[in-house]
This record gives structure tokens, sequence and C-alpha cells, in this order.
């Protein structure tokens, strides 16, 4: 126990459970919640999609996260430790370096858009955006920006820098102490656009879109989306919960932690909709426009409505801080390996993580300018790096972690571990359930279903 007490002190902890909700919770809601999220459901039918991605965030995301938060909090360790721990020298350790590595290639690319939603802000302030007559202008707009070589290197160091200053400053003292603040000033930025949209006229035949589930769109393919996209929007399968798990002390409750996150990441997203629909639709456009949604329509959109410079500011503010608060998890993942498993100090392991990182990230922000004719298979440097971490290396890191929980370490010394100090463990049975079954054959579908 003393021995326990002093590692964990020594790694950092959570000061407070609420906190730990609002540290995992800012993982959770990220560019998935709030750039993704509304295209993916604009291109498949509106509400049917949205009940399916539901029922996946319930059946499967949730029993996933709360396996990770055990592992962590059990082991005290970063993915690769923990797996070490529980199964020492097994194959099940790959599932810890595919986290780290997913981390890693995740982090290189999203700080690329991190480092747009930065841009945007800027230049939301400085009213360049505030003449577009139309949303090809919007587009044109930002094609040209994402093509600038040194402004997008720019703006990407600098979304880096942002999360090294976070990171620097360990678990309690930099990553909760930022999303206590950040969390809730998303939340409230979410509030003001969602009156400022629900208000235009037009607005209802968005919601009637985004509401009114319509079934005939809905094929088998439509489900992978949905599961894919839980995934990524939970932060789930490559150890991120289980890292942010291994920093909580042993007296708090697993469980309800769990349904905080997964139903706080699920509204934020719903939320989300009820801005973007609601703007999309009042101005006459269509929700179907694909990832150039939020960077391209909707500053058009903006410049139509009254107040709309102010709404924009506040709008990509409210992206670049969704994307922090996620940006700061993933580069804790592979800083959490370097201290634990390399015995590395913080600042040595954020310092050389961190220009590693941008590093390796460099050419997907040049690929959409200089580089955007080195192209493999019709993908670009941005798209592979994507595709790899986000369609293989997630699904199959959840899959993995199911089945060690499920089969391997055992449901049973799970739910030891979720019980300790006398918690109730109501729905065990269904969870063991779901996490036997359930969740690794839905993810195995998703993975495979890509082959065929
Ligand atoms: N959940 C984040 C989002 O929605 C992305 C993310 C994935 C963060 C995996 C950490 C780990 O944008």
């Amino acid at each position: 126990m003393a021995i326990r007490n002093n590692h964990q002190k020594s790694r950092g902890l959570w000061n407070t459970r609420f906190g730990f909700i609002l540290a995992a919770s800012g993982s959770a809601v990220g560019l998935g919640n709030i750039w993704k999220f509304p295209y993916i459901v604009g291109q498949n039918g509106g509400g049917a999609f949205v009940l399916i991605y539901i029922l996946c965030t319930i059946v499967v995301g949730l029993p996933i996260m709360l396996a990770e938060f055990t592992i962590g909090r059990k082991t005290s360790l970063n993915p690769v430790g923990a797996f070490q721990s529980l199964k020492p020298k097994s194959h099940w350790v790959k599932i810890g370096y595919m986290g780290v590595l997913a981390g890693f290639f995740i982090l290189s690319f999203y700080a690329v858009v991190g480092g747009w939603t930065l841009a945007y802000v800027v230049k939301a302030f400085t009213h360049t955006m505030s003449n577009f007559s139309s949303p090809k202008e919007a587009g044109q707009f930002f094609g040209s920006f994402i093509a600038n070589t040194w402004e997008v290197l720019f703006y990407h160091a600098l979304f880096m820098a942002i999360c090294v200053g976070i990171v620097l400053r360990g678990i309690h003292g930099g990553i909760e102490k930022a999303c206590k603040v950040l969390m809730p000033t998303l939340v409230i930025i979410l509030i003001f656009l969602m009156f400022r949209a629900l208000t235009l006229p037009g607005a209802m035949e968005g919601i009637e879109f985004y509401l009114k589930p319509d079934f005939s769109k809905i094929g088998p393919q439509t489900i992978l989306i949905a599961l894919g996209q839980a995934f990524f929007s939970l932060s789930l399968g490559m150890g991120c919960m289980l890292t942010y798990g291994s920093y909580l002390p042993e007296q708090e409750n697993l469980t309800s932690a769990t349904v905080y996150v997964v139903i706080f990441d699920t509204i934020i997203a719903l939320l989300v909709g009820m801005v973007i629909f609601p703007a999309v639709f009042a101005m006459g456009l269509e929700p179907t426009e694909g990832p150039s949604l939020v960077f391209s329509v909707l500053p058009a959109v903006f410049v139509g409505m009254p107040f709309g410079n102010l709404v924009s500011i506040v709008f990509f503010t409210l992206l670049a801080i969704a994307a922090i608060t996620s940006g700061i998890s993933l580069l804790e993942v592979v800083v959490a390996y370097f201290i634990d498993q390399r015995k590395w100090d913080r600042k040595k392991a954020v310092l050389v993580t961190s220009v590693t990182i941008f590093a390796f990230g460099v050419p997907s922000g040049l690929s959409f300018g200089v580089l955007s004719e080195a192209k493999l298979f019709d993908m670009n440097f941005f798209d592979h790096v994507d595709n790899i971490a986000s369609n293989y290396l997630l699904p199959l890191g959840g899959m993995l972690t199911a089945i060690f929980v499920g089969w391997v370490w055992g449901t049973k010394s799970a739910e030891e571990e979720i019980e300790k100090h006398e918690t109730k463990f109501h729905w065990g049975h269904v969870w063991g359930f779901l996490i036997r079954y359930i969740s690794p054959v839905a993810v195995f579908l998703v993975f495979f279903a890509k082959f065929v």
C-alpha cells in the first residue's frame, strides 16, 4: 500500500474527482465532436444515424471505457507498463505499444488541424473572413490558407507549444487545472452559439433534418461509420483513458465516472449538431459538404447572420479549446510511457516527444500545399497517418483491450478492482457480457468490413 502510494504520488494524481471527469471529458470532446460528427451526420442522413451512433456509444464505447479506466487504476502505469504488469512478457504488451504509437500518430496530424483552428480564431479576430459572399469563396480562402507552408507550420507549432506548456506542468498542476478552466468555457460558448443558431429564421428545417430519423438511409456501412466515430470521439482503443485512469486514487468510483464522461461527450456532440444544422439550413446551404463543412461552409454562414463576426470568433475559440484538451491527452500517453518505462523526467519526456511528434507532423501539415501531389494510393501523407491510426490502430486496440479484459485478465479481476472501497457495481453482469461478447465482435466487424 505504502509503496503504491509513493509510486502514485511521484507520477502525479488527480486532485479531485470532478477534475478527473473534466480532464477525461476534455480528452473525449474534441475535433471528433465538433468537426467530424456534424459532417458525418450530414453525409449519412441525419437523425437515423444519430440514433445508431448513440447505440454504439452505449453498447461498445461505454464498456471499453470502463475497461480502460480499470486497467489504468489497477496498475497506475502507462499502457505498455500496464499490460506488462498484468501479463508480464506476453504478446498482450503489444497492445500497449500500439497505443503509444497511435497516440504519436494521431497527435502528429491532430496538431495540424488544431493549428488551423488557432489560425481561424486569429482570422476571425482580425476580420479577415467578414466579407465572403458565398461558401465557394470561403472554401477558396480555406484552400489557399492550408496550402500556405509557413502559415500552416507556424500555427501547427503554436498548437504543439500550447500542449507542451500544459503537459509540462504535470497531471494536477497542468492538465487538471487547464481543463477546469477550459471545459466550463467550452460549455458556455456552446450554449451561447446554440441560442444564436436556434433563433435564426429557418432554423427549424435544420432541426428536422437533424432529429427526424429516416431509416431508408441506413445500411451496413452506416453502422461501421457510427462505430468508428464512437471510438475516435470517446478517445478509446489507444490507452488514453487507461493513462488518465492511472492517475486516479483508489477510492474513486470508476463506473459513475465512465457514465459521466460518456454522457458528456455524447451531449456535446448532439449540441454541436444543434448549432450547425440550424445555421446551415437557415442560410439555405446543404449539410452534405463533408470535411470542409466547419472550415469553409460555416465562415460563409456566419457572414450572413447578425453579429456574424462575433459568432465566428466564439465558434473557432470553441473548436480550439476542444482540440487543445484532446491534444494534451494524446501527448500525455506518449509522455507517460517515457516517464514510467524509460525513467525519463517529465521535462525531458515532454520536450523530446513533442519535438519528434511535431517533426513527424510536418509532412501532414504540408499535405494540402507543397506536398499535395505526393500521393500513394490516391491519399496524401495526412490521410495515410489518419487512416492508419483512426481506422486500424484504434479499432484493433479497442478490440484487443476488450478481449484482454474479458478473457485474459478476466472480468472477475476487473470487477474486484472496480468494487474496491466497497463500491457497488450493480450492472457487473451486463458489463461482463458486453465486454466479452458484444464489444469484441462489433469491433471485429467494423475492422474487417474494411477489407471486404
Ligand atoms: N476524442 C478526441 C476527439 O473527439 C480525439 C482523440 C482520440 C483524443 C484518441 C485522444 C485519443 O477529437
